[in-house]
């Protein structure tokens, strides 16, 4: 099926499956997938090396704002997977951690980290043809992406699949912490002044709580075909 060169934004709370359901659309299709939460992510894990962020999570907005402008955060495609880079350094693992993902909402709701993160976005997305997921892409980033997807699932189920998540990358995470660290996010990304987390009055809603990935790509074309009126019948590859 021929996808024409849109801009897909997918939008949803934390652990909805944002970043599983873009990238499998972004292989499937030949998109270019970004991850904007890997933006945030990597300024926080700047703030926390670089003396930022103090143990009560206090954040130096000021030291923050005086260099913001200059970090060089940008995605490589490596093996046909897309890392982000801090200047030469891969820091795709480290951004992943329970210790940046307890920090990273609060620096994600600074107006200028915001600013910073925006102008890199639309940037990258120069040309089209590209999915982006997040929290504001269909709202603020985007705001005339040709498609917008928000996602949800149950809170019990988001929580269990971040947990697996980190069991598999080698991490030994406590299920009530992740818990708890999936609900302060919720909150403080709905309820920032900047550009909070809302579904676009135009976006099409996928409740993946039970869902497999097969039956969400299949969800996906048959909302392409229905909004570009593409009627030949979609070849999928698995
Ligand atoms: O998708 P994620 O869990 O990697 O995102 C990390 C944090 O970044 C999340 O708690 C909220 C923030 N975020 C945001 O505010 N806006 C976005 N477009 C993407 C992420």
């Amino acid at each position: 099926m021929n996808v024409p060169d849109i801009i897909i934004a997918v939008d949803g709370f934390s652990a909805t499956g944002k970043s599983t359901f873009a990238k499998m659309v972004a292989k499937e299709f030949g998109f270019l997938y970004l991850d904007s939460g890997a933006m945030y992510r990597g300024v926080t894990l700047f703030s926390m090396e670089n003396g930022m962020i103090a143990e009560d999570g206090a954040i130096d907005e000021a030291a923050l704002k005086a260099v913001v402008e200059d970090l060089d955060l940008h995605f490589r495609n490596i093996d046909g997977k897309t890392c982000l880079y801090l200047g030469e350094r891969c820091i795709e693992t480290e951004i992943r951690t329970l210790a940046v993902s307890s920090h990273v909402s609060p620096v994600s709701a600074i107006p200028f980290v915001r600013n910073y993160v925006d102008r890199k976005l639309r940037a990258f997305s120069e040309g089209g043809r590209v999915i982006m997921d997040g929290r504001d892409i269909g709202t603020t980033v985007f705001p005339n992406a040709e498609l917008k997807v928000f996602m949800t699932a149950d809170p019990e189920v988001r929580a269990l699949r971040r947990y697996d998540e980190m069991v598999e990358k080698g991490e030994t995470p406590v299920f009530e912490d992740v818990v708890k660290n999936l609900a302060e996010r919720d909150y403080i990304d709905s309820h920032r002044e900047t550009s909070p987390l809302r579904q676009p009055e135009d976006a099409f809603v996928m409740d993946n709580t039970h869902m497999t990935l097969h039956e969400e790509l299949v969800w996906c074309l048959g909302v392409i075909q229905g909004k570009f009126g593409i009627l030949e019948a979609p070849a999928l590859s698995w």
